[in-house]
């Protein structure tokens, strides 16, 4: 069913090398692709748009449309309340494995679906900056990269502010993130937690996971990882890893729908000394007896505050179902080979335009979007959604192609890249 669209960009054609025909190449990438026929489980895979921004809000699988109604119909509209009992109350820890099983490299129990990426990470910098200070007072700083996404960069000195913390900032080059060496310099005996991304959402930047998080440790720090730019995109392996926690998103490449919320993973060693700071009836350890005082349950639920948005969560299980047919494995392959292409593409065809590189050019140190720069961008993004081709714009003059690999093809990625060579020869 999907139909790649190709409309006139032929004027660009010229600026490809001699004797590539990235036409030919997208086509042969596109036939060898095992993950091809996932595309048409995606609503708008058959229509013209180009979708450049599934890693900042997903396709909706169109399965996603008939489990919405049918929860409306049968289960809220037929259960009512009894449906908190029969299944809504475990919801947030039975998807929750899944995605720690099918994504984190989690084993269950440790991972839940909480609040927004900007409530849970608040929760677990907060859990995690006082227990390390009630275990050692010296511990009072916080590592952060300076060029981390706001919300990273606001709670951690809104944190530090309210409980007297300190913040160490971290300076990277914008076009990678925080690497060993860096992180190295910036810990020490002071160090009570690090907040790290896995995938840099500016650069695409791909942080070693398992390095990072034994430099932290060797500090005698904690690390909270932001997977915000790598759940269901980049295999990640928190277990393997050794690390402490981790949130991220549900919205992009685990297409939960606009503001689905987020997951937060803890590590089961530290589920008893860490208390998060939002004491809600659901986090504590008497639910439905409504106790005089708070006690925080055992395990993953005392991460919990209020109500769990369950309308906000059910989405997202489509997602994990195709995840669980491809794996991650093939997943992350063809986001390499994505990536990999528009890198190639973008060689051919706007570097001659004055177009830069702004992500790391080793597949091996990059995630799954590709960032390319030139001072024209905001102008070339507006002129782009106009004619349907949607990739996403940050300062300074950085355009984000973002390549989901369960609903982009190569071809997708050539018409839409081609568009993008246009755009910048008009507003140059
Ligand atoms: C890397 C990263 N961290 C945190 C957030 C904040 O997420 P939310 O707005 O869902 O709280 C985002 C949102 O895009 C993000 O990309």
């Amino acid at each position: 069913m999907s139909t790649d669209p190709s409309p006139d960009f032929g004027s660009v054609d010229r600026l490809e090398l001699p004797h590539h025909s990235f036409e030919a190449e997208a086509q042969q990438l596109d036939a060898a692709d095992a993950l091809a026929p996932h595309r048409d489980a995606f609503v708008g895979s058959d229509s013209s748009l180009i979708y450049f921004d599934g890693n900042s809000l997903g396709r909706p699988p169109r399965a996603t449309a008939e489990r919405l109604a049918r929860f409306v119909t049968e289960e809220w509209g037929g259960r009512l309340i009894r449906g908190w009992d029969e299944a809504w109350m475990e919801l947030p820890f039975v998807i929750g494995d899944r995605i720690g099983a099918l994504a984190l490299g989690a084993a269950s129990g440790q991972t839940v679906i909480g609040d927004s990426t900007t409530v849970l990470l608040y929760k677990m910098l907060r859990a995690a900056l006082d227990a390390q200070t009630a275990r050692d007072p010296e511990r009072v700083e916080i590592v952060v990269g300076r060029d981390d996404f706001p919300t990273d960069r606001y709670l951690v000195e809104g944190i530090a502010a309210e409980r007297g913390a300190r913040v160490v900032w971290i300076d990277v080059d914008t076009t990678r993130g925080v690497d060993a060496d860096l992180l190295r310099a910036a810990v020490g005996p002071r160090t009570a937690v690090v907040l790290l991304s896995h995938v840099s959402y500016r650069s695409g930047f791909l942080a070693d996971g398992a390095e990072l998080t034994a430099v932290a440790h060797r500090a005698g720090a904690l690390v909270l990882w932001d997977l915000c730019h790598s759940a269901g995109s980049v295999p990640v392996e928190l277990d393997a890893w050794g690390a402490d926690l981790a949130v991220g998103c549900t919205y992009k490449y685990l297409n939960g729908g606009p503001g689905s919320p987020a997951f937060a993973y803890v590590a089961a060693r530290h589920h008893a000394a860490l208390t998060q700071p939002v004491q809600g009836w659901m986090g504590a350890a008497d639910v439905f007896s409504m106790g005089p005082q708070y006690r925080p349950a055992e395990g993953m639920r005392r991460f919990l505050s209020g109500t769990p948005p369950v309308l906000a969560m059910i989405a997202m299980q489509d997602t994990l179902d195709l995840l669980d047919d491809a794996g991650i494995g093939a997943v992350r392959a063809k986001s390499v080979a994505l990536t990999e292409f528009a890198v190639r593409v973008a060689d051919g065809i706007l570097s001659p335009l004055g177009v830069r590189l702004a992500s790391p050019r080793d597949a091996a140190e990059r995630g799954g979007h590709v960032t390319l720069s030139h001072p024209a961008m905001r102008a070339v993004t507006a002129r782009l959604w106009k004619g349907d081709v949607i990739p996403d714009y940050r300062d300074p003059h950085g355009l984000r192609i973002g390549l989901s690999p369960l609903s982009t093809s190569f071809s997708e990625t050539l018409t839409g890249m081609r568009a993008v060579a246009e755009a910048v020869r008009a507003e140059s």
